[in-house]
């Protein structure tokens, strides 16, 4: 296995909001081993270690991250197999490729995964969803490093999984999963893939974001609340709340991570002043 390493790799060209400094050490392996070579060692020194897929649900600070961060994009990691109804994808794979390659072979049930802006690796870590449905009401089984630094294979049934959180991918690295689907008619697929499209092209920005900012509360959806706070267009610095959905904030290109995090403060003290709800941020900061 060659590792490809680069020191000081600036994170904002890794996140879809495009805000962040840099990682002081970051490493592509291009096997499960060489990913699992990778953790072990920084395990062992005790060197702080963290996987960054696309980027797309994360907030990076001004001050970058310490220590490593293993991005696993190459080799086996961006590989998709179909076999029978099942789709094999690995942690670097783009949900809407899982989408399109399902379309291809004529399965059903991928579609609202062209609405997922992430890879499978983060999707998994947070149980992304889109369109009522969630990364684990497809999942068959998920293979990943764990906490001994062992590479293991868990069912479904065997992984606790909630709205936006899965807490065993907190503290183990996804690897790859395998996913479920049922064989459709391509009209019937094609419908939904562009029920998927359109729904996000009218309902969510184009401009950079980390999709969606907070988890939604039970009073109701985070998008409404915080549009019913008088928070669209709201902006500190370059960092300014979506005009098209409440819960995205939106960067021009020049906004910080410290101005995103004003932005988010400044919502979180409206709701709880104004509504008595506590929002919690569905973007890893
Ligand atoms: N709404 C407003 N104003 C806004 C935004 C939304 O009134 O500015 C209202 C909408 O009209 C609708 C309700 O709020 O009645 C819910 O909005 P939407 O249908 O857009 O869904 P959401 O709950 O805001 C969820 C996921 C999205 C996912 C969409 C589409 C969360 C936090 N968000 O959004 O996921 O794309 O459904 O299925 O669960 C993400 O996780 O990053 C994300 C974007």
């Amino acid at each position: 296995e060659t590792l490809q390493t680069a020191l000081y790799e600036p994170m904002k060209k890794h996140t879809t909001m495009l805000v962040g400094g840099p990682a002081q050490f970051w490493v592509q392996p291009s096997t499960h081993q060489g990913f699992a070579n990778a953790v072990n060692f920084c395990r062992q020194r005790g060197v702080p270690v963290r996987v960054v897929g696309r980027g797309s649900n994360l907030l990076v600070r001004e001050g970058g991250i310490r220590g490593v961060v293993i991005h696993p994009s190459r080799g086996v990691f961006g590989d998709v197999v179909v076999e029978g109804n099942r789709v094999t994808a690995g942690a670097g794979v783009r949900f809407k490729k899982v989408a399109s390659v399902a379309q291809k072979h004529g399965l059903t049930g991928f579609e609202w995964m062209e609405g997922i802006p992430g890879n499978v690796g983060g999707g998994l870590r947070m149980n992304a969803g889109a369109m009522g449905t969630e990364t684990f009401d497809q999942v068959v089984d998920v293979t990943f490093l764990d906490e001994d630094g062992e590479i293991r294979t868990r069912t479904r049934s065997e992984i606790e999984s909630f709205y936006r959180n899965v807490p065993e991918l907190r503290r183990n690295f996804a690897l790859c999963a395998t996913f479920e689907g049922k064989p459709a008619d391509a009209d019937v697929i094609n419908g939904k893939m562009q029920e998927s499209s359109h729904k996000r092209r009218t309902t969510q920005p184009l401009a950079a974001s980390a999709g969606c900012i907070f988890k939604n509360p039970e009073l109701m959806p985070a998008g409404m609340l915080v549009d019913t706070l008088g928070f669209k267009n709201e902006s500190v610095g370059k960092a300014r709340v979506s005009l098209e959905h409440g819960n995205f904030i939106v960067n021009d290109g020049k906004a910080t991570a410290d101005e995103v995090l004003g932005l988010i403060e400044k919502i979180r003290k409206k709701a709880r002043e104004e509504k008595a709800v506590e929002l919690e941020t569905e973007v890893q900061i």
